[in-house]
């Protein structure tokens, strides 16, 4: 891909609080800062203001107090810089994908023949070369993901910011998605924080888990698993990987933490997966 390597995309995130409906949802209160093209995962459960922290990241919110910056320079508004990506998907349906994917360097006013080679290119990119005729609706729910990601990057974000995107797929579908969204960061190398409440996910993806805990929203505990990448599936196995899980285990659900030795079912609601691993819907 061309201009694949992109410049800037460090995150500052200094003393900020948000109020939503007269109540304080977060408030991080300690300074963070995320080095530009780094993988980072918001870890949390329900409610705890993962959501709410990305919005802001993204402009869509402002907070009431502090400072969110890109590269030193005030977060104040959306900006393709910093791309969005959802559970779900927010391709136009009448469009085919090509239209799609070339859509945001055509509002940017970019020749045709231009935009739909960048779009070509980042198909490729995300393995749906073959699928550029074709409607969203045609589409698994995998493939719409990575047509979404393909927008989005067509923009050469500064910063991916993922909310939950792999949420809605099944599970083999969702680890697909994870391998493949490292292949394509391993080419763009974007800053990417991804919001989910899936410890294996996180710990699999991430340079950097940031734990979050409820009322309100703050980073309770700041991980770096560490693991050599590239990552495979088996490393889910890996003693250190258990040992880490266990550990966010503890932190999401601080009376449950030996559950993750039960291989079957779990009072938490997890369940097993094929390879004895053990997913929790926190
Ligand atoms: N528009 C709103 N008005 C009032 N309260 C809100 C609003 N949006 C979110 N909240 C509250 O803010 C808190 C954080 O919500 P947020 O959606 O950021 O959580 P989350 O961590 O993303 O949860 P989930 O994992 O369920 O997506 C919750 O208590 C929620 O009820
Ligand atoms: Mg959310």
């Amino acid at each position: 891909m061309s201009n694949a390597i992109v410049d800037g995309g460090r995150i500052g995130i200094e003393d900020v609080a948000i109020t939503l409906g007269g109540a304080l949802v977060l408030h991080q209160q300690e300074a963070l800062e995320i080095p530009a093209g780094e993988f980072v995962c918001l870890l949390g459960p329900s409610g705890c203001g993962k959501s709410t922290l990305l919005g802001a990241l993204a402009g869509h919110l402002a907070p009431g107090r502090g400072r969110l910056t890109l590269d030193g320079r005030p977060i104040d508004g959306p900006d393709p810089e910093r791309g969005l990506v959802f559970q779900h998907h927010t391709l136009f349906p009448w469009k085919r994908v090509l239209a799609n994917v070339a859509f945001g360097l055509k509002m940017k006013g970019v020749p045709r023949a231009q935009r739909e080679r960048q779009a070509r290119e980042l198909l490729r990119l995300v393995g749906l070369e073959g699928q550029e005729s074709r409607y969203p609706g045609e589409l698994s729910g995998g493939m719409q993901q990575r047509v979404e990601i393909a927008r989005v990057l067509i923009n050469h974000p500064r910063v991916l910011l993922m909310d939950e995107p792999f949420g809605a797929l099944d599970a083999l579908t969702r680890v697909r998605m994870q391998q493949l969204l490292l292949d394509v960061w391993a080419r763009v190398r974007t800053t990417v924080v991804f919001v989910t409440h899936d410890i294996d996910e996180a710990l699999f993806l991430a340079d950097r888990v940031l734990v979050m805990g409820p009322r309100p929203g703050r980073i309770i505990e700041n991980l770096r698993p560490g693991f050599a990448r590239p990552r495979g599936a088996e490393l889910v196995t890996d003693p250190q990987f258990v040992a880490l899980k266990r550990h966010c285990l503890g932190l999401l659900h601080p009376h449950a933490e030996g559950a993750v030795r039960n291989e079957r079912l779990t009072p938490l609601g997890g369940t097993a997966v094929p390879g004895g691993q053990l997913r929790f819907a926190l």
